[in-house]
């Protein structure tokens, strides 16, 4: 599949078929994610892929929990908007696959030369870890679309970030930073709407 098409093509797919996913599909994705750029090409990634529906579930059932511990506000909206919140947290336990990336900090060549702390230097570079896990979630999504797969890239599970990182085994110093939820999608993948390209681009000569 030509790059723009695989592009055009993906859109977020949250409704998925029954039909397993091949275990060798999963690690194909994860290697085309980990030839993703990332700062000073530290790679700072793992990628666990779950496929196990007790462990879906069960990780599915901690985020219920969890969002129903927040304090929420009294109303109508409000009750819609936790139900959304955990719909939107919580599909991924009918898809037959969750991928989770989980990263390690890096120490950068900047730490030698500069009498600053990791943490302020990650924000004066405007954390590079997270915009590397940005780039190599992104591949993982299109080798969804080009390996035949819808997927959706997931953050609002993190609401109950402790619990899944017990359930899945994530331990010091690796830390969960998000899900893409993958399978054969029921519905045909729709693209949303987009910004037309003059109200995002600008050129400056
Ligand atoms: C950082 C990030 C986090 C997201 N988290 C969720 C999520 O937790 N649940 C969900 O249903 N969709 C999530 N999405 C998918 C977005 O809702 C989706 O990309 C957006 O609505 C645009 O639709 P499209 O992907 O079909 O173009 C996330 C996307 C990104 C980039």
């Amino acid at each position: 599949m030509e790059l723009l098409d695989v592009i055009q093509r993906r859109a977020s797919v949250r409704s998925f078929t029954n039909e397993s996913i091949n275990p060798d599909d999963l690690k194909e994705m994860a290697r085309r994610a980990g030839l993703a750029p990332s700062e000073n090409n530290h790679q700072p990634w793992k990628f666990i892929a779950v496929t196990n529906k007790e462990v879906l579930e069960k990780l599915a059932a901690a985020i219920s929990q969890k969002i129903s511990e927040i304090p929420s506000l009294e109303s109508k909206r409000a009750y819609l908007v936790k139900s959304q919140m955990e719909v939107s947290s919580t599909f991924f336990k009918g898809a037959p696959s969750l991928i989770a990336l989980v990263m390690t900090p890096s120490e950068t060549i900047w730490e030698k030369g500069f009498n600053l702390t990791p943490e302020e230097l990650k924000k004066m570079h405007n954390y590079p870890d997270l915009q590397s896990a940005g780039a190599a979630m992104q591949n993982i999504l299109l080798s969804a679309v080009e390996l035949g797969y819808g997927a959706c890239w997931m953050s609002s599970p993190l609401t109950a970030k402790t619990e899944l990182e017990e359930i899945l085994h994530i331990e010091d110093p690796w830390d969960l930073i998000a899900f893409v939820a993958i399978g054969k999608s029921n519905v045909e993948a729709k693209q949303s709407n987009k910004k037309p390209i003059d109200e995002i681009f600008e050129i400056i000569n």
